[in-house]
Order: C-alpha cells, then structure tokens, then sequence
C-alpha cells in the first residue's frame, strides 16, 4: 500500500510539470501561429467581406469556372477538425487534400510551400483554434472535365514553382522582407499580372495589373519612380501596410484593406519592424514601369 502511494506521487511529480510544460509551450506555439496569420492576412480568401469568419464559400473566378474557399474553421465535418497536422501541411504546401484530390492553385500552395516549417507549424497550431462553424464548401464549378485530376497537375507542370523551405524564418533585414512578401504576406500574389491561364508573368513581378483577381486595379508597387512607389519611404511603405493609408492621405479599398484588417488579424497586427522589413525588400526589388489607371 504504501509503496503503491509512492509510486503515484511519484508518478504526479513527474507528470504534471511536465503537462504544465508541455501547455505553456502550445500556448507559447499557437501564438507564434496567430502572428503568422496576421502576417499573412488573416486568410482573408477564407471570409466572405461581413460572413462569418473562415468558413470559406467565396468565389474566385478561374479560367474555366469558379473556385470556392474552404471552410479552414476545426469542424469536423465541412472544416479542418478531422485533418491531422500533416493534411493540413500538405494542404497547404503541396495541394492535395487527404483523400489525394488536387487543389486549385488558387490557393497560394506554391508560395507557401517555401514557408519555414517552425511558422507552418506554428500556423497550423493556430487553426485549430478557430472556432468550429459549419459550412459546407460548394464545389468547383468548370466547364473542363479533369479539372482536378488531369488539368491542375497539367498546370502545375507548365507554370509550378514550389520553393524549399529555408530550415527557420530569416529573423530581420531584407531577406526577411523577401522571405515575408514571397511566402507568408503574398504581395506578389496580387500585385504581380497573370496570364491569361492565371499564371504569374514572373517578368512583371510586382508590377500591378488593370484586372486583378477579382477584375480590380491592382497597383504597381516596384520601385518605379513614375509609375510605383518609388518615390515612397520606407515610412510610407510600412505605415500603408499596417493602416491602409497612403502617402497623401488617401486610403486603399478592396482587397488591400481585406488582409490589412484581416479576419480575426491582419497587416495591421503585423509589427513595425516587419512591415519596414517589407519595405525594405520592396524597395530593393527591380523597378518596372507600368502604368495603372
Ligand atoms: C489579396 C490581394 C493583395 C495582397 C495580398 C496585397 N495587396 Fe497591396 N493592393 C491590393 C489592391 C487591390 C490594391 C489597390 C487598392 C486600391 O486601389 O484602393 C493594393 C494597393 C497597394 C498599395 C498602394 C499603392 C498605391 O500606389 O496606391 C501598396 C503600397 C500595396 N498594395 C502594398 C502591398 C504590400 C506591401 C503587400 C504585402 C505585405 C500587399 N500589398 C499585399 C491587393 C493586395
């Protein structure tokens, strides 16, 4: 009998630090995650502007349909919930679902995929958080038969560019505004043109388009001088990622102000450094003249 006491305040000692530890370090995780979100928008693609957070259903025109956000909320069902960590990650950088289904490139798993894997980790912790909604995701809609199976690989091969991942963020300076834009904030995903099959003409990278996405002007943010925002400081580059408002005190619409206010976090929730790091890299990548509106 007392042996058997021991054993189990033994047993006690060992265990509850240890879950105390092991919470502290989840917690310590997911709010690493809920600044990657941030960072990146707050999957804002996964909201419908005023519907309800992350349950997805929003339409994105592609060329031969209409795509749908997912719902990325924990419910089991019509969310993630019943995804392990590994679905999620695959996902979200490789493009394939569990059941081996491809997803559209629409859903930036090239640009993620050159994601570090402590941010992913951490990001992926985080959406489990999100509160379970249910909200069943409507299906690709196409006039192209395949469209997952043969059309998406097909595109894949033709325009892929998936990244390896460097082993841990780069923590400050231009290769972390680099690492930012190109694989966490997606400014290039936006604001470099595409062709007519979607993808990015990577000789116009940043350049801005008259027809983005959703058909909307998309501005030219390399350093032109005439046509860019060459003739911003990084204080104006930074202040415009974290409030929406410009040099001349006008303020951006649209998408824009989508992941700078973000679902849940934003650009807004994004620290100064980081957004001066953006700056920075913007700053150093090649001007380009091209002229929107
Ligand atoms: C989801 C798409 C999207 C993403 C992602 C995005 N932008 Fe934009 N951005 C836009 C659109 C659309 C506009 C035009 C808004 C308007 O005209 O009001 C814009 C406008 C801007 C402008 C204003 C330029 C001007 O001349 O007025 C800047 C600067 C800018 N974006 C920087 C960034 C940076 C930096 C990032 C990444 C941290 C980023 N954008 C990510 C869609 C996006």
């Amino acid at each position: 009998m007392f042996y058997a006491i021991f054993a189990a305040l033994a047993l006690v000692a060992v265990l509850v630090p240890r879950s105390v530890h092991a919470q502290a370090a989840k917690d310590m995780m997911i709010e690493r995650g809920r600044y990657i979100f941030a960072v990146a928008g707050g999957c804002a693609c996964h909201t419908i502007p005023d519907g309800t957070p992350h349950v997805g259903g929003r339409a994105f025109p592609i060329p031969f349909g209409t795509v749908y956000a997912t719902n990325i909320t924990s419910d089991k069902e019509t969310g993630l919930g019943s995804w392990s960590d590994k679905e999620i990650l695959n996902a979200m950088t490789k493009g394939v679902r569990p059941n081996g289904e491809k997803l559209l490139p629409v859903m930036p798993y090239e640009a993620y995929s050159g994601m570090a894997e402590e941010d992913l980790k951490a990001v992926i912790a985080y959406l489990r958080t999100l509160k379970p909604a249910r909200k069943e995701t409507p299906r690709l809609k196409s006039w192209l038969p395949f469209s997952r199976s043969l059309i998406v690989p097909l595109w894949l091969k033709l325009f892929g560019r998936f990244s390896t991942p460097p082993p841990k963020a780069p923590k400050g300076g231009i290769e972390r505004g680099r690492y930012l834009v190109d694989h966490v904030s997606l400014c290039g995903d936006c604001h470099t043109p595409r062709n007519r099959l979607g993808a990015p003409r990577r000789a116009r990278y940043l350049a801005g388009t008259a027809g983005g996405l959703l058909g909307e002007p998309i501005s030219n943010i390399t350093p032109d001088k005439r046509t860019g925002i060459g003739e911003w400081s990084r204080d104006d580059i930074a202040d415009l990622t974290l409030t929406g408002f410009k040099p001349n005190l006008d303020n951006v619409q649209g998408l824009m102000e989508e992941v700078i206010e973000g679902v849940s976090q934003g650009y807004k929730n994004m620290t100064r450094e980081d957004a001066l790091a953006i700056a920075d890299y913007l700053k150093s990548a090649q001007p380009i003249s091209n002229k929107i509106n």
